[in-house]
């Protein structure tokens, strides 16, 4: 098949790439002509593992190019995604659809007649409605299909949870559509993915229900290891002893510094103002995200409590600043508040990431950005775990207690055992477990 994809961001290009690798023929349009000449030489604009191997793989074999001319990428399709970014709209928390309107007032007047539309990127229960009316508008002859295609990969895992995905949610009434989107995921369906036909309202709200029940499993495991750590028991056996009843799963269960993210912060709020408008207020949800909100600051404190409260003239070296391992992406993540916490309370802040740098020093004012894990730690008076990255869960202790100018450790991700570290002649902080 031919495919459009409109936007090589994380989602778009990923999914593009995957799609060639079926062995659709497939272009990734992006209005961002610098992104569209880096592909071009074979530069990923992202950290994604595989990803670069995946798509020089493709482009070699003729099935993947990029393109900043979206008139002739469309024109030529069968189906068309759009695949571009819905942030969170400035000042109300609602998603912001400027991209995605705007990608459908572009694609309007030069889809071929029986073109299938996908909207890819996450969007309020509504925005497909809204879409077909753009095209309409601007082509009342065509005889398009707008449907919702949700995406669940998560980023650092992206290319296999693409091609192995848990399932794959199909929102449309319109039968040609359904056998178009089936060709399209053919090879997924025959590795027995499940396919969840339905209509377009309910595939859109699928997503926003899926992440927000996410968010929602991390923020109840936090408040749970909040409390263990007051009763003196450890979160981490709870979770294990819950999460083995197959209602509950293992998985989400982690606690640490609170989710963040380009996806779960902005689609919580999303649903949480799509529930308001509709008076069907999503409650819980609201909780989380205030929740979530305050625990990042917290662990600001939580570092502050090793040294009496006061942490005024420390100097902390902070392990791992994107919003979770294997990503260079910054959006929302944790260390942001943490970081700037730690500032507030009159500390100085060194930073190591292993491959979140470039965009760290992007968002970061005030801090020393150095480039390994000792070299951070060097003179710190403690050392605080952020990002599970690998390369972090086998620190030489010995080495950090000659080099710190106190032997302290917060592991805001609970990758060390704390008799290990305490072994050391550390003082160790972990989320959840006892002292
Ligand atoms: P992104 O910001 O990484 O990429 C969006 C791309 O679209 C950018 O490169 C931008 O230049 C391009 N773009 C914007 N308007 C365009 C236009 N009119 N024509 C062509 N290109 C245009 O965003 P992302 O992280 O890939 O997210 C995209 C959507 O997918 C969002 O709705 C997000 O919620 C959803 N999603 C993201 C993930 C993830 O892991 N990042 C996972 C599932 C779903
Ligand atoms: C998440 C979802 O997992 C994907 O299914 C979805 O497609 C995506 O959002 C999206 O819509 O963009 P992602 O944000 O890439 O994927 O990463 P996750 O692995 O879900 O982690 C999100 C945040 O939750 C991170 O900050 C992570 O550290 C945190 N987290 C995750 C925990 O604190 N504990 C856990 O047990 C799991």
């Amino acid at each position: 098949m031919h495919i459009a994809m409109i936007g090589a961001g994380y989602v778009g290009l990923v999914s593009g790439a995957c799609f060639s690798d079926f062995g659709h023929q497939v272009v990734c349009i992006d209005s961002n002509a610098e992104k569209v000449a880096s592909l071009d030489n074979g530069e990923m604009p992202i950290h994604e593992p595989g990803l670069a191997e995946l798509v020089a793989r493709n482009v070699g074999q003729g099935r993947l190019s990029f393109s900043s001319d979206l008139k002739s990428a469309v024109s030529g399709a069968e189906v068309v995604f759009i695949a571009v970014g819905t942030p969170s709209r400035r000042g109300d928390g609602h998603a912001d659809l400027s991209y995605v309107y705007a990608a459908a007032r572009e694609i309007a007047g030069v889809l071929p007649t029986q073109a299938v539309v996908v909207t890819k990127s996450t969007v309020p229960v509504g925005t497909g409605d809204e879409v077909e009316r753009i095209i309409r508008e601007q082509n009342p002859t065509a005889k398009v299909t707008v449907v919702s295609n949700p995406e669940f990969l998560r980023e650092g895992a992206a290319i296999r949870d693409f091609k192995h995905p848990d399932r794959i949610v199909i929102g449309t009434d319109d039968a040609r559509a359904r056998s178009v989107m089936a060709e399209v995921y053919r090879p997924l369906h025959l590795n027995a993915s499940p396919i969840l036909y339905t209509d377009r309202r309910t595939a859109e709200l699928t997503k926003y229900a899926a992440n927000s029940f996410l968010a929602t499993k991390i923020a109840f495991i936090n408040e749970i290891a909040d409390l263990a750590e007051k009763v003196g028991a450890n979160v981490q056996e709870v979770a294990r002893g819950i999460g083995l009843d197959n209602r509950i799963g293992q998985k989400f269960l982690h606690a640490g510094p609170g989710f963040g993210g380009s996806c779960f912060p902005k689609d919580a709020m999303a649903l949480i103002k799509t529930g308001q408008d509709n008076e069907a207020p999503v409650r819980i949800v609201e909780t989380v995200v205030a929740v979530n909100d305050q625990r990042k600051r917290a662990m600001a404190r939580k570092v502050a409590n090793a040294f009496g409260g006061n942490i005024r003239g420390k100097s902390i070296a902070v392990l791992g600043v994107t919003f979770k391992p294997e990503t260079d992406d910054m959006r929302d993540a944790p260390s942001i508040p943490l970081i700037t916490a730690l500032q507030d309370m009159g500390a100085e802040v060194r930073v190591f990431d292993p491959v979140g740098m470039e965009q760290a020093k992007k968002v970061f004012e005030n801090v020393t950005f150095c480039d390994n894990a000792y070299r951070c730690a060097k003179g710190c008076h403690a050392l605080v775990i952020v990002t599970e990255w690998e390369q972090f869960r086998a620190l030489d202790l010995k080495e950090l207690s000659t080099i710190m100018a106190c032997p302290v450790i917060v592991d805001l991700r609970n990758i060390y055992s704390p008799e290990e570290v305490e072994r050391n002649g550390f003082l160790y902080c972990g989320v959840g477990r006892p002292k």
